[in-house]
C-alpha cells in the first residue's frame, strides 16, 4: 500500500510527490512552518491528504508553543491554524482538519500538555479514519459502476489515489476496488496539464500495482469517449458545494461535459469532508490561482515565446447537473440528495 503521510519517530513522514516518478523519496517534517511550505509547494497533494498532513502540522505547531497557560497556547494556535489555512485556498477538506484539531484543543480539558497529546491523537485519528473512508467508497463505487460491459475501462483526471489521500484514494479507490472484483479491464489517465498530477502519479500508482494504466493527452478524451474506449468517469474533488457543484482539478469540466455528450455515467468520489454544505452552489468556491511558469515552462524549457500573458487556475467547477452519482463512504447520492444526506447528518 502506498500512504503519503505517515507519522513516525515523532515526525511525519511524506512521500515527495514533486519528485514521482523518476525518484521515490521521502521528506521528513518536524516543524509547522515546514508542514505549510510542502502543503505549497505540492510536496502533499490531493485534498484528503492535505487535510490529513495539516491535522498533523497543527500538532507539530501544539508542541513549539512554550507556555503552560491555556489561553496563551489557544492564541499561539489560532496562529499555526492561519499559518495552515494560507498554503492552499481550494481543498475544504484543509480547512476541515484544521477545525477539528482547533476543535479538540478548546474543547480538551486539563493542562496545555494534555491538549497537546490530544491533538496527536485527533491528528491519528483524522489519518486512519480517511483510510477507512477511501476503502468504503471504493466499494460503494463498485455497487453503482454500470454494470455492462463486465470488464470496464474507467476514465480518471488528475490523481485522487492512494498518494491523495492518507491511502487507497477516492476515485482510485473506486478504480482499485473494480480490479479486485475483477471489473476493471484497464483505467485511462488524463495526464492533467499543468502538472501532470495524471501521467506522473496516477500512472505511477497503477504500475505500483500492476493495474492496466493508458495514459493519453487531456485533449483526447472526448475522441476516446467517441471510440468507444471509456465506460464510465471517476473523479476526485476538492470542495462540493451543498447543490453538487464540484470543484476539481482543472479539466474536470471539460471531461464531464465530454461524457455527458456521449452518455457516459460521470461519478464523483469524496469523502463527506469534501462537502462544503455552507455554500450554496459552486460560484463561491475559491478557485486557486498559480504561478505561469507552469504553463509556460516544462523543465527548464520555454514552451511559448516572450510576449505572452497567461493564466493558471488550479480547479475548475463542474455544475451539478454534469454528475451522475457522489460516492461518499456513506454511499452515492444523485447531487440533487446532497441537502437530505445534510439533513440526515445533523439528526
Ligand atoms: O492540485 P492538486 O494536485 O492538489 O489537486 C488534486 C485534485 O484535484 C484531486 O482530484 C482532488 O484533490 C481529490 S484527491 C482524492
Amino acid at each position: 500500500m502506498i500512504y503519503p503521510v505517515i507519522w513516525h519517530n515523532n515526525s511525519v513522514t511524506l512521500i515527495d510527490q514533486t519528485r514521482l516518478p523518476n525518484e521515490y523519496a521521502v521528506v521528513e517534517i518536524h516543524r509547522s512552518e515546514d508542514m505549510a511550505r510542502a502543503i505549497k509547494t505540492m510536496i502533499v497533494r490531493g485534498a484528503p491528504a492535505i487535510g490529513v498532513a495539516a491535522a498533523y502540522g497543527m500538532y507539530l505547531g501544539a508542541r513549539e508553543i512554550e507556555t503552560t497557560d491555556k489561553q496563551l497556547f489557544w492564541e499561539g494556535l489560532e496562529k499555526v491554524a492561519q499559518l495552515l489555512r494560507s498554503t492552499r485556498p481550494t481543498a475544504v477538506n484543509l480547512f476541515w482538519a484544521i477545525s477539528r484539531m482547533m476543535k479538540t484543543a478548546y474543547e480538551t480539558p486539563g493542562t496545555v500538555a494534555e491538549i497537546q497529546q490530544n491533538l496527536l491523537q485527533t491528528a491519528q485519528a483524522i489519518n486512519a479514519e480517511d483510510l477507512q473512508t477511501c476503502q468504503a467508497i471504493g466499494d460503494h463505487g463498485l455497487a453503482v459502476l454500470p454494470t455492462t460491459p463486465e470488464k470496464l475501462t474507467i476514465l480518471t483526471h488528475c490523481n485522487a489515489g492512494a498518494l491523495a489521500t492518507a491511502g487507497y484514494g477516492t476515485a482510485l479507490g473506486v478504480v482499485r476496488s473494480a480490479w479486485r472484483e475483477g471489473r476493471l479491464e484497464r483505467v485511462f489517465a488524463d495526464e492533467t496539464r499543468p502538472r501532470l498530477q495524471g501521467a506522473k502519479l496516477t500512472a505511477w500508482e497503477c504500475v505500483q500495482e500492476n493495474i492496466p494504466v493508458t495514459v493519453i493527452t487531456d485533449n483526447m478524451a472526448a475522441h476516446c469517449m467517441k471510440q468507444g474506449l471509456i465506460h464510465a468517469v471517476v473523479v476526485g474533488a476538492d470542495r462540493i458545494a451543498a447543490n453538487g457543484d464540484t470543484a476539481n482539478k482543472i479539466g474536470t469540466y471539460s471531461v464531464a461535459i465530454a461524457a455527458k455528450a456521449h452518455d457516459i455515467p460521470f461519478y464523483v468520489a469524496a469523502p463527506l469532508s469534501t462537502i462544503d454544505f455552507d455554500l450554496a452552489d459552486g460560484s463561491q468556491i475559491p478557485i486557486e490561482e498559480r504561478n505561469p511558469e507552469e504553463v509556460y515552462q516544462v523543465g527548464d524549457t520555454m514552451l511559448t515565446p516572450l510576449g505572452v500573458e497567461f493564466y493558471n487556475p488550479a480547479f475548475d467547477v463542474t455544475p451539478a447537473e454534469l454528475i451522475t452519482a457522489i460516492i461518499t463512504e456513506q454511499g452515492a447520492f444523485a447531487p440533487d440528495d446532497l441537502v437530505k444526506l445534510q439533513l440526515q447528518l445533523v439528526t
